[in-house]
């Protein structure tokens, strides 16, 4: 069987902007001020997400990457500290530890969900931690009673990245509101999108101003006087971005839903399968199914993850076999200690410090390499009609035969 092709986030078939989002965008180019910091929209695009979210504060920002490194510096890590984080993210998420100076310890996934689990955040946790970040991965939300009482315990700030999961909810909260700092992306392949962005949700005024400040080269705008405060970056979004975002936050509802109801038929209908494990959020929590992760079992299906694939592609359903093919320790970044010249900065520096060595080990990570190795990811989108969501269902019965 061939699959028509199927909407993509990459284009139009896959994305929505209608009249709204031109409005707001016209306006901005009328007024000429297409910086934010004098403009309205990403201010009015912050106070709509604040809304949506039922947060506090919310700050707009650049990328998810500026998110995750905003919610890192507001923490403030010495150099060398230690933050806990996921070896399966989006190396953005990753580096933004790095350029603070501190050291991403990484905790171990469940093979299945492939988020961190408690237990292994518990176990790498040392005097030099200084904050856990749970990153929500494809939509669907990390154990946060598990992981906010080890928190609680040792007196630890929680950072969520919730990039991938807009509108996904742990009991009656949204997920990047249930920790201390919320980070989530608007790029090009989200929910929702204004090309490259990114936006930060908070509750307390004082890591507000701390963030806002790290957005703005540390610069406090209208308090009296003012001074760069500290070491920080411009990570503003334009306010053409804020203008997009505007007329997309007030469609989230409904393409959280829609993907939500497509996806819950696909799960139902291929809920035979033996050897194939689809997606399922934990009781009390709701996914957001930013993708559609399958686990599958190659003592059942033949040829396993690879074969898979192979026969989708064959089909025209595009995928991607192992999601990002190796845990992040892996890569040339941590494996090589690629980062300021040829200092090896920072574990070179806590070596010189305390002669503590950080080694990233293949053994303690099992859940990671069994999880990439059974996981193949297929796009989901809201313009799914029911046709298409019925393609993929007898796709993914042949391939998986
Ligand atoms: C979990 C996660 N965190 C952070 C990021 C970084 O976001 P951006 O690409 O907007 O910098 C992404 C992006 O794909 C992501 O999936």
């Amino acid at each position: 069987m061939k699959v028509p092709p199927l909407p993509s986030d990459r284009n139009a078939t896959g994305r929505t902007f209608d009249e709204q989002e031109r409005a707001y965008l016209m306006q901005v180019m009328d007024s000429g001020t297409l910086i934010c910091t004098s403009g309205t929209h990403a201010k009015a695009f912050e106070e709509d997400l604040a809304k949506v979210f039922g947060a506090k504060f919310a700050l707009s920002c650049s990328s998810g990457s500026a998110a995750v490194h905003t919610a890192v510096a507001a923490v403030d890590p010495e150099p060398g500290d230690e933050i806990i984080t996921t070896p399966i993210t989006d190396m953005g998420a990753l580096t933004a530890i790095l350029y603070q100076g501190a050291i991403p310890i990484f905790a171990d996934v469940d093979p299945v969900t492939l988020n961190v689990t408690p237990e292994t955040i518990r176990a790498r946790i040392t005097p030099r931690t200084k904050a856990i970040i749970a990153t929500h991965l494809f939509g669907n939300p990390c154990d946060m009673d598990g992981i906010l009482a080890i928190a609680q315990q040792h007196d630890l700030p929680v950072i969520e990245d919730a990039a991938q999961a807009l509108l996904a909810k742990v009991g009656d909260k949204y997920t990047g509101t249930i920790g201390n700092i919320g980070c989530f992306s608007l790029q090009q392949s989200k929910h929702i999108t204004t090309g490259e962005g990114g936006f930060i949700l908070v509750q307390k005024e004082e890591l507000r101003r701390r963030m806002f400040l790290f957005i703005n080269k540390a610069w406090p705008y209208n308090e009296p006087n003012p001074d760069h405060e500290f070491l920080a970056p411009n990570y503003r979004m334009t306010d053409l971005q804020g203008a997009v975002g505007r007329g997309q936050i007030a469609k989230l509802h409904d393409v959280v839903a829609k993907r939500q109801a497509s996806a819950a038929r696909f799960v139902e209908e291929l809920a035979d399968i033996d050897g194939l494990t689809l997606p399922k959020a934990a009781q009390g929590s709701v996914h957001a199914f930013w993708k559609m992760p399958l686990i599958i079992d190659s003592s059942k299906i033949d040829g396993g993850v690879d074969a898979v694939s192979a026969k989708l592609n064959a089909m025209g359903v595009m995928n991607a076999p192992h999601y990002v093919k190796k845990p992040a320790y892996q890569c040339r970044i941590f494996a090589e200690r690629r980062t300021f010249g040829n200092s090896q900065f920072p574990w070179s520096y806590r070596e010189q410090q305390d002669g503590t060595k950080i080694v990233y080990d293949d053994a303690d990570f099992p859940g990671a390499i069994q999880g990439l190795r059974d996981v193949l990811v297929l796009n989901w989108n809201e313009l799914y009609t029911d046709s298409h969501v019925s393609a993929l269902i007898s796709a993914v019965r042949e391939a998986c035969r």
